[in-house]
């Protein structure tokens, strides 16, 4: 990509480069992918079933099983998390990037009220005392449009948007810069899916994030963000302006 020579050269907040991902006996099942992406700027990956995507999307944060092999250059701010030290991988997950996943009732624990699960990032990697966090949460959950008082509440007591609403509060405890979303509306009906598409845009547009969003449905992706990449086996074989690609 070349830079206008009237601005500076400025550092991506993510860039991919050449990234192979080749799980434990198995085939690539990334191939290559290159990517970038701006602070406050939304990507869309979508492509069909099986063609990599939760792959890149864990590979960027070193969740794959062990066995994998990966290779390439993963930059988040111009430091390599595939060569990061497990400390730093760690610390990043939450203060540098965090990932919404699908089905968010499978990523929250039953046993423990929701407040509880959002400090609890707060409490490790911000050091916040016990009230700092309490605050913290309450904040977050007014801004995903919860009433500060479900902290108190299981995840078995509220909806499955409502949970999906706690995961997105989740991934912002610890202020990110780079949100990854894969499939963060798949699970829901269509009138909290566009509720909570529109929550996630409102977030990265206020506070300057990167936004990762991971999708099969192109119209959803072509809606929320301004590029779009599609993957084919492995790789990215289109790539451009969301409409674009979208009308292509
Ligand atoms: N843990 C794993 N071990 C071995 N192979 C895997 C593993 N996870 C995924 N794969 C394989 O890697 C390829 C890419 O899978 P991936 O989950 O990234 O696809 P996807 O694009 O996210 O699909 P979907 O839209 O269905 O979520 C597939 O062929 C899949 O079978
Ligand atoms: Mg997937």
């Amino acid at each position: 990509m070349s830079t206008p020579v009237n601005t500076p050269a400025r550092q991506p907040l993510l860039a991919v480069r050449n990234l192979e991902v080749t799980y434990a006996g198995g085939a690539a099942a990334v191939r290559g992918v290159d990517l970038s992406l701006d602070a406050g700027q939304k990507l869309g990956i979508a492509g069909e079933s099986g063609c990599g995507k939760s792959t890149l999307a864990l590979a960027l944060l070193r969740l794959l099983p062990a066995g994998t092999r990966t290779s390439g250059e993963i930059l988040l701010d111009g430091e390599d998390v595939l060569t990061m030290k497990w400390g730093r991988v760690r610390a990043v997950r939450w203060a540098g990037a965090s990932i919404v996943f699908q089905g968010a009732m499978h990523s929250l624990n039953a046993v423990h009220r929701i407040g509880d699960q959002i400090a609890e990032p707060i409490l490790l990697h911000k050091k916040a005392t016990p009230a700092a966090a309490r605050r913290k949460t309450g904040e977050l959950l007014e801004h995903v449009g919860l009433p500060a008082a479900r902290a108190d509440a299981y995840p078995h007591e509220l909806s499955g948007g409502q949970r999906q609403r706690v995961m997105i509060a989740m991934a912002l405890a610890c202020d990110p810069r780079l949100v990854i979303a894969d499939e963060p509306t798949t699970a829901l009906d269509v009138m909290i899916q566009a509720q909570i598409l529109r929550l996630i845009e409102q977030l990265v547009s206020e506070q300057e994030l990167g936004l990762l969003m991971i999708s099969h449905d192109l119209a959803v992706l072509a809606d929320t963000c301004d590029r779009l990449a599609v993957m084919y086996a492995g790789r990215i074989v289109e790539e451009g302006p969301a409409r674009q690609v979208y009308d292509n």
